[in-house]
């Protein structure tokens, strides 16, 4: 018999996209020229990881005694309710939160798929999605189900979203819905006013259904063009119906991505519902993590409760979010002059291209130096650690990756037809 068990036998040694970025580097080191779009961490034009020096500066005056100290299992108040008042804003919502820290947003995604889904129950996202989800939900015995997340004109598919939706919760009597917005990682992909609306509309039609739980996952909230809490003001309404959850990260909204800050917020209109949310998030603090990076909690505080520290932050950030915008620009133009089809894209560290054949538009795009990250039907594109002067030359090397695809398509339509 095996020391492992069945379950654990045969894991990968490392996440893939890991091993891209280990192949770009090491032909980089080598003297080759390079584009790395494979990483999600935000790089400035030099290739040097972006940070903001207000944070750093936060980080450092944390005094010793209290960040030796172990944060509360749920965090420290003062946190939490920053947290909250930054998801939600000035929206009533906020009077009926709690919150509970987690390692970065992926902790608080564990945390919600442990308390708001049965073991051997599936969380409900779109067809292109953090891959992560799958593995946190796997390892924690529950799953995945998705709906297809365009319509063939290219818009997010609401009618294929509520269809998948009530098949679920016929068949689960609840569901955890998660959606990545704005800036969909690995798509780019930002839900409009109109389409929040509708979200909102089916999630609250399928309440009638069984328990519903929303998780907005903020990864990127601070990083799109739209108001950040146009979502709120959407989903206000069916409160009374369905759970409203968030995941907050300060890895890409404070550029601390090592400090394992983040939060699992609960807006919950019962009182004593409130607390049986707030008891269950935070013992599944103590049965995973037990208690969260107190240095990284206590910074990011100081900043969030101080008006000038804040502002600084605020202004530092504005200078990373002007720097992806400009790449978003530049992609946008070269990817419209080669006829690249890929999803609406206003903003946020990815991009997907749509290919019929992602491993051959890899493949292609990889010997041009370029190194993108095949999915099924797209490559992932991070522009977020490319400098804006590579963007033509990565949407070149895509764009010839993708002709490649359709060429290989085509001779293989062709012998089936013969
Ligand atoms: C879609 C999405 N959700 C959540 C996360 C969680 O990141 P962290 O745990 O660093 O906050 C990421 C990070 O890449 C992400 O892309």
């Amino acid at each position: 018999m095996d020391i492992l068990i069945d379950q654990a036998l045969g894991r990968p040694s490392d996440d893939p996209i890991f091993s891209i970025n280990a192949r770009a580097r090491a032909r980089r080191a080598s003297g080759g020229q390079v584009v790395n779009a494979s990483l999600g961490a935000l790089l400035d034009d030099q290739g040097t990881l972006a940070v903001m020096p207000t944070v750093v500066e936060a980080l450092r005056a944390v005094p010793a005694d209290r960040a030796a100290a172990y944060a509360p299992i749920a965090g420290d108040a003062p946190f939490l309710q920053a947290v909250i008042d930054d998801v939600f804003g000035d929206s009533a919502l906020a009077d009926m939160a709690v919150s509970a820290a987690t390692p970065g947003g992926t902790g608080a995604l564990l945390n919600a798929m442990m308390n708001f889904i049965e073991p051997g129950q599936a969380m409900y996202t779109s067809s292109y999605y953090w891959s992560p989800y799958r593995i946190i939900a796997g390892h924690n015995l529950r799953s995945v189900d998705t709906f297809p997340m365009f319509t063939k004109e290219g818009a997010f598919d609401v009618a294929a979203f509520e269809a998948g939706l009530v098949a679920q919760l016929e068949r689960q009597g609840r569901a955890l819905v998660i959606l990545n917005f704005p800036c969909h990682n690995p798509t780019g992909y930002t839900l409009d006013e109109t389409e929040w609306h509708a979200v909102a509309a089916v999630l609250a039609r399928a309440s009638n259904l069984g328990p519903v739980a929303l998780l907005v996952d903020l990864a990127y909230a601070y990083f799109g063009s739209q108001d950040r809490h146009l979502w709120v003001r959407a989903v206000e309404p069916i409160a009374q119906q369905v759970t409203i959850l968030a995941a907050w990260t300060a890895s890409k909204s404070f550029a601390q991505y090592g400090a394992r800050v983040g939060a699992l917020v609960a807006a919950v209109p019962d009182p004593e519902k409130r607390q049986q949310v707030a008891n269950a998030m935070s013992f599944s603090c103590r049965g995973s993590w037990s208690n969260c990076n107190h240095l990284g909690i206590l910074a990011i505080t100081s900043i969030m409760e101080d008006e000038k520290l804040r502002a600084r932050v605020d202004s530092e950030r504005r200078t990373l979010v002007d720097l992806m915008i400009r790449r978003v620009e530049a992609f946008n133009r070269a990817a419209s002059g080669f006829g690249l089809d890929y999803p609406r894209y206003e903003g946020g560290f990815f991009v997907s291209v749509f290919t019929p054949d992602s491993a051959v538009t890899a493949e292609v795009a990889e010997e041009k130096g370029v190194y993108v990250v095949p999915m099924a039907g797209a490559v992932r594109v991070a522009l977020c650690a490319v400098p804006e002067s590579d963007v033509e030359h990565l949407v070149a090397a895509v764009a010839e990756g993708v002709e490649a695809a359709r060429v290989k398509a085509d001779l293989i339509a062709g012998e089936a037809r013969a």
